[in-house]
């Protein structure tokens, strides 16, 4: 399994066979390197419905006649708008072709355009996915919870975790929540692509080795293999 960072919330992951985007946020990140208007993909999963995750997710579905796989009404809405939808809820599981997507709860709110009438886009979600014999868990935007200890049964070979504070995790609770759910190695998220969001993920990669969890920072651009 190969797994590309396309800054903020957004990873490209390629099974055997299948490519899912998640949270693509990509035209409007001045930080990317990637382009909305070429980059491929089978699926795309979303965590919630606010913009900074869902951004490109639209024209990108229609482009490469992606599924978008997202909480009810999001998928709604965007099915609504063109895009082949599925949709699922907290706690629900469902083998793909790509493997077995779980939405886990996260602490957040999910929702799109702001002002007097925000339309809001049901449960926000956390990814868990089980494909090519891994198992990757991308938190979506999140406050720290202890159930993530229930998330984790079986194990966790990568964990995508928020640690740009003010919206969702910091480090430090990023950390914590490395205790509850002891990935193999953790790669931190949603961090300094907005001013409120700025942070260092050096000292999450340090904090985390402290705590004895391995931690690394991708670069916008950069592809691992687990
Ligand atoms: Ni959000
Ligand atoms: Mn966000």
């Amino acid at each position: 399994m190969r797994i590309t960072y396309h800054g903020h919330s957004c990873f490209l992951i390629e099974t055997t066979g299948h490519r899912l985007l998640i949270d693509p946020f990509i035209s409007g990140n001045p930080l990317a390197t990637a382009r909305a208007d070429s980059i491929e993909c089978d699926f795309i999963l979303l965590s919630h419905g606010h913009d900074d995750h869902t951004l490109d997710a639209l024209p990108i579905a229609k482009r490469c006649g992606a599924t978008i796989v997202a909480a009810f009404e999001l998928a709604e809405y965007l099915g609504a708008q063109g895009a082949t939808v599925h949709d699922m809820n907290p706690g629900g599981a469902r083998d793909f072709p790509f493997g077995r997507l779980k939405l886990t709860p996260a602490i957040h709110s999910s929702s799109t355009g702001g002002g007097q009438n925000p339309v809001y886009l049901g449960q926000p979600c956390g990814l868990l996915l089980k494909a090519d014999g891994k198992t990757v868990y991308h938190a979506g935007d999140t406050a720290l919870f202890s159930d993530m200890q229930l998330i984790a049964r079986g194990g966790i070979d990568l964990a995508m975790l928020p640690i740009g504070d003010n919206y969702t995790m910091g480090i430090d609770d990023a950390v914590d929540a490395l205790g509850f759910l002891k990935p193999a190695l953790a790669v931190p998220m949603h961090y300094n692509t907005f001013p409120p969001i700025q942070t260092d993920p050096a000292k999450f990669v340090a904090k985390a080795a402290a705590a004895g969890f391995k931690a690394r920072a991708m670069a916008i651009g950069e592809t691992i293999g687990i």
